[in-house]
């Protein structure tokens, strides 16, 4: 690390906790957390995908990452990680709330298990996340992170399990935030827009979009993980220790302008012209 506008060691001694981390933007967070310093938890579904990026992760940035399979959907899971990490590296400093489930569908298209699904991956992994990390955050004065997003700004057709999730997601930090203030645990959010190379811009935005789109991006570009990355850097560095229960947007200006994917759809119906996001029911 030299050309990192952080010192390369104000992470020294500490231990990140990253739900998530196995991929995307968590795992670019855990790396720039890796590289000032910090060792790292990446937790995820997968336990062959979670260990590979864990030792991917400890190669790159030469501090150690351990990858322990969880689901944030069970409490349990994640106290048995929480465990595991303090048996590994004796403390947890810094948590971030990061694992997330999508997908494009209307309302009618949504089941209630569907729209169930994405509520307990999003906000109820969140809050569990952070009552599993409670008593760690509380011994070091630690510092919490969500990852939200900017698309519960506006009504957003086709995403109606997500808003309602990710607006959980902002409500549940902010009360984070004054609850535990007075015990010296920080709680903010992160809400990216649109960054590239992630599975939700694969996933989510339809090629055909993507001109139009880019277009109308005030910076003119998408966003690149590590500028997610140096936002949590920075939330979780001695420069914001002041700051808590708000939330960075990190996305360009985006969401100060109407998706342009709204313009290809049929206002009747919101149905997309491709043909995707088309109701199941
Ligand atoms: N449209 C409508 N409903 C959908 C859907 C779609 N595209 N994809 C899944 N669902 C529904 C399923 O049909 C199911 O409902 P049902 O039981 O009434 O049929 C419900 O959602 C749960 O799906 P399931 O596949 O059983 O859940 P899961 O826990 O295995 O997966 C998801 C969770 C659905 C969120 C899955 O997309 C996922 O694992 N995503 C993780 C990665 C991700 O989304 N990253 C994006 C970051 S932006």
């Amino acid at each position: 690390m030299t050309d990192s506008v952080f010192k390369n060691d104000i992470f020294k001694g500490k231990v990140a906790f990253v739900t998530g981390g196995g991929s995307g933007i968590c795992y670019g967070i855990t790396k720039m957390l890796g590289e000032h310093g910090c060792r790292t938890v990446i937790l995820g579904r997968r336990k062959a995908n979670i260990e590979k990026a864990a030792a991917e992760l400890t190669k790159s940035t030469g501090q150690k990452c351990l990858g322990i399979p969880a689901d944030v959907r069970q409490l349990e899971t994640l106290e048995a990680a929480v465990k595991q990490t303090v048996a590994e590296f004796g403390r947890i400093d810094f948590v971030v709330a990061g694992a997330a489930g999508n997908f494009l569908a209307p309302i009618d298209g949504l089941s209630s298990n569907a729209f169930r699904t994405v509520l307990e991956i999003d906000t109820i992994g969140t809050y569990n996340t952070f009552k599993a990390t409670i008593p760690e955050l509380l011994k070091t004065k630690g510092a919490f992170q969500a990852i939200s997003a900017t698309l519960h700004y506006k009504g957003h057709p086709l995403q109606a399990h997500v808003s309602a999730a990710k607006a959980g997601v902002d409500a549940l930090v902010r009360v984070i935030a004054v609850e535990y203030g007075p015990r010296g645990i920080r709680a903010n959010c992160i809400a990216p827009g649109p960054i590239a190379g992630t599975e939700g811009m694969d996933r989510l935005m339809p090629k055909e979009y993507l001109d139009a789109h880019l277009k109308q991006i005030p910076l003119q570009r998408y966003g690149r993980i590590d500028e997610i990355a140096s936002a949590s850097t920075y939330l979780f560095s001695p420069a914001a220790t002041y700051v808590t229960g708000t939330t960075l947007v990190v996305d360009g200006a985006d969401y100060h302008m109407s998706g342009s994917h709204r313009a290809e759809m049929d206002p009747a119906t919101y149905q997309r012209k491709d043909g995707k996001g088309v109701s199941k029911l």
